[in-house]
């Protein structure tokens, strides 16, 4: 028998998406697939640096696409940002988006395309369902193993005004098609490659102990974490071993699924939070909360994150309730160290004198509703402090 809550109703929303060897030199075939003649292609200094935007425009000259090149995106990309990417969208005179790179070229690119159908500012759309017209059609190239935004329903964009990052989560955010190829993976340096690939692992671990979860998202959850936990390490030490990039981008991908349709939770309210206040790296910012927030969330999910314990290689059984609390803690701050992850939120530059304002800002975030416990100001500000 499936216990009662099993049989509530539940959705699961999955984008085309092609992985493999080569995947990114399809762009130019699935563009044409949509009809466009003419994308805006999105991307950033270092993608572009790196060479895979060219990869990406060889294929588009050989599907007979033209394209015109936005790359002014930050690490965190921000409202103006998106809106001069739409201005440049329209000026010429674009059908469809390709965005090639990390998370933030492509929440950029979602951002634009919303921005180009509903001919809204961009931070008209922050909250759940907010966006009415469909988007023109997109083509995502990721070029990181982390953010998953080429599969998920969400953006995530910063109100530089106001320094924090809004969430915008829609249907109508989802890709039209993600081409997951391992190669853009192997011009990641070592810091990027942990600082994305625990962001993917916050991600796992966010959707399987959310209080939206379901049987679906727990299938991907649990085996996202298996293979970060087993491949990570190696795509860290071995940039260019392609099975260990391959393993990392199909832990992401699974990891993206699962929290696209089950939600976040505390760890990236909070990581939101610094990185709009203070700007860092979204990634490291989870990395550094992640043990916290899990130990303070472990009452409410005990079964849930023993077995997360347990595929980061300890043995929970053999500990007592409490033990077991702390055996979640070590387990992940083990891993974090494994990976050369040792700053403290001090470290990033963060005062103690923030944290009444960065807690602020991280219990009003859409991600902190399906935390499996609800915290409160002082509990968000406590978690903070744990972490420097
Ligand atoms: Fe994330």
């Amino acid at each position: 028998m499936l216990p009662t809550d099993e049989l509530e109703l539940k959705k699961f929303f999955v984008p085309e998406f092609i992985l493999g060897r080569g995947a990114l030199e399809l762009a130019g075939r699935y563009a044409r697939n949509f009809s466009l003649r003419k994308v805006l292609l999105v991307t950033d200094a270092g993608v572009k640096q790196a060479g895979w935007a060219d990869r990406v425009c060889t294929s588009l000259n050989e599907a007979d696409i033209s394209y015109e090149i936005f790359d002014r995106v930050s690490p965190n990309p921000r409202a103006g940002e998106v809106m001069a990417g739409a201005e440049a969208y329209h000026a010429a005179e674009c059908q469809g988006i390709v965005a090639v790179g990390g998370g933030s070229p492509i929440d950029c690119a979602k951002g634009i395309g919303i921005v180009t159908s509903n001919r809204r500012h961009i931070l008209a759309f922050e909250g759940v369902d907010r966006v009415q017209m469909p988007a023109p059609p997109l083509v995502c190239v990721p070029t990181t193993a982390g953010s998953s935004a080429d599969v998920s329903q969400f953006a995530i964009i910063t109100d530089e005004d106001e320094r924090r990052k809004i969430a915008i989560i829609s249907k109508t955010l989802v890709p039209d098609i993600s081409l997951l190829d391992p190669l853009p993976l192997t011009s990641m340096d070592a810091t990027l490659t942990v600082d994305t690939g625990m962001d993917a692992l916050c991600h796992a671990v966010e959707a399987y102990v959310s209080n939206a979860s379901s049987p679906i998202t727990d299938l991907h959850a649990l085996e996202a974490i298996r293979l970060i936990a087993a491949a990570l390490p190696e795509a860290a030490r071995a940039p260019d071993d392609l099975q260990a990039r391959y393993l990392t981008m199909l832990g992401s991908l699974y990891a993206g699924l699962a929290f696209s349709n089950a939600s976040l939770g505390a760890v990236h309210a909070m990581a939101h939070s610094l990185g709009g206040l203070l700007d860092l790296a979204h990634g490291r910012c989870n990395a550094v909360l992640l043990e916290h927030v899990a130990g303070y969330n472990y009452a409410a999910a005990p079964d849930r994150f023993d077995a997360i314990t347990r595929l980061l290689g300890q043995q929970p059984e053999e500990l007592s309730g409490n033990e077991r609390q702390a055996a979640i803690t070590r387990a992940v701050a083990g891993f974090r160290r494994s990976l050369g992850i040792d700053a403290s939120l001090a470290d990033l530059g963060v005062e103690p004198g923030d944290l009444p304002a960065l807690a602020e800002r991280a219990l009003s975030d859409p991600c902190m509703a399906t935390n499996p416990r609800r915290p409160n100001q002082k509990d968000i500000e406590e978690i903070y402090a744990s972490a420097f």
